[in-house]
């Protein structure tokens, strides 16, 4: 079966953004797929953070994950740091790495802006360990948000680069995108993201949701209710067609350009197919909250098994590098 892996930052709350680019397609790949999904706790160091929270967000992502539908039925599930070949091959890739690739990529440049004062290696490499997390299991395929494409395409890279130099152990991993790969925070500008006060968190109550739909930016061009609008350039048009079913998504498209709806019906209705999703996921995650030894013994677990498949895969990395290893 082929292999799918994908990893997500224990940095803060999960939202909306996350649940609709990435979390919602880990599910549905579980039916096809062999999936591997991953807590990257290395990967939340290269900011600064809470040492005192790092260990309850990685065990609530976790959760978060188990909330959504993932479970040892279905996937393997960890924390990165337990598998700690994830950081010995990384080493290994830096070697095959030029530095010039990671300075261009997007999500250093934007990170060394936000954070000037800490602008280290790891956040630098961070993108190499990245590539180390999907090639210790030499997966094929990494569903992500649009966010994180440049990131799989540099991970093909040092495959290649690997490849060509110590032998062919490594597949070119590929993206796979959700419909709704690039979700915009309620500022209708810039993308929903846990750093910035934009988004809508999965487990929020349905208040706070509704009030921050219900102020979210649309289509900027409609600006009265007699407006045609354009769904194309509206976020929210851009999460209903996420929670919204086709015959829905139809109606809402054609009452829009004909400013037929206006944008708060149609924010009713993404907001009740919205909770049609998010309230069994509350409540999964309330009655898990109330047994996280369980939650603990899933990632657990679920690094057990991957640091078998990783430490193969370090067996064959070795030997192609001709290291002298007992
Ligand atoms: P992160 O929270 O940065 O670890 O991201 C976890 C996953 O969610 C990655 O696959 C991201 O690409 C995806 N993601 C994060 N923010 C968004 C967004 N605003 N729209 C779509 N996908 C996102
Ligand atoms: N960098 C990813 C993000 O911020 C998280 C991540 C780490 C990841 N390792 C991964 C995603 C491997 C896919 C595959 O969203």
């Amino acid at each position: 079966m082929k292999r799918i892996f994908s990893g997500i930052q224990p940095t803060g709350e999960i939202h909306i953004g996350n649940y609709v680019g990435a979390i919602k397609q880990w599910v549905e790949l579980t039916e096809e797929y062999d999936c591997i999904y991953c807590v990257v706790d290395y990967h939340a160091i290269t900011i600064e953070y809470d040492i005192e929270t790092l260990k309850q967000r990685t065990i609530n992502t976790g959760l978060i994950l188990l909330a959504c539908g993932l479970s040892p039925d279905n996937s393997k599930i960890f924390v990165q740091s337990h598998v700690p070949e994830h950081t010995e091959l990384t080493w290994i890739f830096n070697c095959v790495t030029p530095i010039g690739e990671l300075e261009r990529m997007t999500q250093f440049k934007d990170k060394a802006r936000q954070h000037r004062e800490n602008i280290n290696m790891g956040l630098m490499d961070y993108p190499v360990l990245q590539a180390a997390d999907i090639l210790i299991y030499k997966a094929g395929y990494v569903p992500v948000g649009e966010d994180q494409v440049q990131h799989i395409e540099l991970s093909r890279e040092i495959a290649r680069k690997f490849n060509s130099r110590f032998g062919k152990i490594f597949p070119e991993p590929q993206a796979i995108l959700s419909q709704a790969p690039r979700i915009l925070g309620v500022d209708g500008v810039n993308k929903m993201s846990k750093s910035m006060n934009n988004y809508i968190g999965l487990l929020e109550d349905k208040e706070t949701i509704w009030e921050k739909l219900r102020t979210a930016v649309t289509d900027v061009n409609r600006v009265r209710r007699t407006d045609p609008g354009t769904p194309e350039l509206c976020n929210i048009y851009t999460i209903h067609t996420a929670f919204s079913k086709n015959e829905v998504l139809l109606e809402i498209d054609k009452g829009c350009r004909s400013a037929s709806i206006g944008c708060i019906d149609c924010k009713k209705t993404l907001f009740q197919n919205m909770m049609k999703e998010l309230d069994p996921i509350r409540e999964k995650a309330e009655a898990l909250k109330k047994d996280e030894n369980y939650v603990k013994d899933v990632l657990i677990n679920g690094a057990k098994a991957c640091s078998e498949i990783a430490k193969k895969t370090m067996e064959e990395v070795r030997s192609g590098l001709g290291l002298f290893w007992p």
